[in-house]
């Protein structure tokens, strides 16, 4: 079984063809957001990838909830933002969020095609490494993690997120370089990942504009078992297989 890093979110068009399973990555802060958002209890998000977009789909579905972000911060008239801290704590059993980011949900479209789609990061690592190696495994296919990068840039703490992924993948699936690296990058950040992602130009960013606890939080390594799984338009939660 092969398993590959896709750098940029529009190469992730790659792993479609190749059949892969794609495991969308984007620590800061959407994957976060959604994993957390769904071990809450949330029902299941929409990702979308305008502003507009997402307030026209809500005046349809006025009964989803308006979150998300554009420059890390609440649009007006959105009721929560991107925050994985702030969606950790949310009791809205089975409700449905529309969930708009600058580069997460944009990653998320660009892999739609792809036969099997997860959201994976620290907080998920070894069960989404233990569904995606099952599901692969089943469909004699590879693995795919796509990092979504910020605004078409390389992100450091995606790099890290898809090495801690990989680390829990079985000793017999090849690496292709870029995963190799990735793997080899997080076990020479592990024992202080919260500081070397702290170093990571979105963290920085973050920390700037007050969200610095969202970062210690994202970078709880196995936090929870959920499994974030696109299924047609809606992310919704499938225990670890
Ligand atoms: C993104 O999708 O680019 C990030 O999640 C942005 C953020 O929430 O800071």
């Amino acid at each position: 079984m092969d398993v590959n890093v896709e750098f940029w979110a529009r190469d992730t068009k790659n792993a479609v063809k190749r059949g892969d399973v794609v495991i969308i990555i984007d620590v800061l802060r959407c994957s976060s957001s959604i994993i957390a958002a769904l071990a809450s209890g949330v029902g299941g998000i929409v990702p979308i990838k305008t502003v507009r977009e997402a307030r026209e789909v809500s005046r349809i579905h006025p009964e989803f909830i308006l979150s998300g972000e554009r420059k890390g911060v609440k649009p007006s008239g959105f009721k929560y933002g991107n925050s994985p801290v702030a969606f950790s704590k949310i009791k809205l059993e089975g409700a449905y969020l529309i969930l708009t980011t600058t580069s997460g949900t944009n990653a998320l479209s660009q892999a739609k095609e792809a036969k099997h789609v997860l959201v994976g990061g620290f907080l998920n690592a070894k069960s989404i490494a233990e569904t995606a190696y099952n599901l692969a495994i089943k469909e004699s296919e590879g693995i795919t993690l796509a990092l979504s990068g910020k605004k078409g840039s390389f992100s450091l703490e995606d790099f890290l997120g898809a090495g801690a992924i990989i680390g829990d993948l079985p000793d017999e699936v090849t690496l292709s370089d870029a995963a190799q690296a990735a793997l080899l990058a997080f076990r020479g950040a592990k024992s202080s990942l919260t500081e070397v992602v702290k170093q990571g130009n979105h963290a920085k960013y973050l920390v700037s504009i007050g969200f610095e606890e969202d970062i210690r939080f994202s970078t709880q390594l196995n936090k929870y078992k959920i499994i974030p799984y696109l299924k047609g338009e809606v992310v919704i939660p499938s225990k670890s297989t």
